[in-house]
């Protein structure tokens, strides 16, 4: 179901929150010593909210933030009905991107399909470091950079190119060939003016980093970060890579390929001098 449409009973039935994201809460909330309705969780870019209500519905003391005003609108109408604050539960980011809590709130902050939309990376890790508590973390999962089909427009390679005509041109030939989103508000348009809206949607609504940029302007905001995507449990489940991941030269290959090719998920520490949730999990 949409964001542009209210969150209902029987969505959030049917949801499930990101296998990862619940594990690396548990193992915070582990190291921490909390109960589940102790540990403050922020969903960062939370759209309308289902992740958000599906964690209050398990006992979380969860929150969203968000900067479309819409989204946060469509998720607010399930929460009050529940009879819950949806106003303080999910509220918008100000226009400096700053949320209304207060400093140091949150112990663990994790963002879905978000950090590829924001065009000011530094702007969004300095409030996550503000709302981080000591010893706080975070777990931000993202389409890899060089991911071969770019997540939103389903057409190859064209994140790779500048936000020039190049990429208009490679937008339309895609279109020429059917390759590509049929969003229902263009479907009356032609081809060229459909082309032209897709690019506008990348130029202004994606922004792809490598990892190392990314991860400098953690570090550069207080954080300690490391890329966790090759430390899925599927991995380990699986009778070939589990096999491959062990071996040391190969352990940081397939990290660097997944975290460059495939999912960025990112593991933000807020040190305080204790044990780290990598430890914890390990
Ligand atoms: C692809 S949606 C994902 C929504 C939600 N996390 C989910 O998994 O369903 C991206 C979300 O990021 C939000 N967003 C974009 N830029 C943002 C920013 N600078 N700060 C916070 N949220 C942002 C958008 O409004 C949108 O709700």
């Amino acid at each position: 179901m949409s964001k542009l449409e209210p969150l209902t009973e029987q969505e959030l039935a049917s949801f499930r929150i990101p296998g990862e994201v619940l594990r690396y809460l548990e193992i915070q909330r582990e190291k921490l010593g909390l109960s589940r309705d102790q540990i403050n969780v922020l969903d960062y870019g939370c759209g309308k909210g289902t992740s958000v209500a599906w964690l209050r519905e398990h006992g979380y003391n969860a929150f969203g933030v968000d900067v479309e005003r819409r989204y946060i609108d469509n998720g607010r109408g399930l929460l009050r009905a529940r009879g819950l604050e949806a106003d303080s539960i999910l509220s918008m980011l100000d226009e400096q991107g700053r949320a209304s809590h207060d400093k140091g709130f949150f112990h663990f902050i994790f963002s879905e399909a978000v950090f590829e939309h924001v065009p000011d990376l530094q702007q969004v890790m300095r409030e996550l470091g503000r709302l981080t508590a000591s010893g706080g973390a975070g777990l931000h999962r993202f389409p890899a950079h060089l991911r071969p089909v770019e997540e939103h427009l389903f057409m190859p390679l064209v994140h790779y190119l500048p936000k020039t005509r190049a990429r208009l041109l490679w937008i339309a030939l895609n279109l020429a060939a059917g390759v590509g989103p049929r969003w229902p508000e263009l479907e009356t348009l032609g081809l060229v003016d459909q082309a032209r809206a897709y690019y506008k949607y990348s130029v202004e609504q994606t922004f792809y980093r490598s990892p190392r940029a990314i991860l400098s302007t953690a570090q550069a905001e207080g954080f300690r970060g490391a890329f966790v995507a090759h430390q899925h449990p599927k991995i380990d489940r699986h009778p070939v890579a589990r096999r491959w991941v062990r071996v040391p030269g190969l352990r940081g290959f397939a990290s660097w390929l997944l975290t460059n090719f495939v999912i960025v998920e990112l593991l933000l520490e807020r040190p305080d001098g204790k044990a780290s949730v990598r430890q914890v999990s390990s």
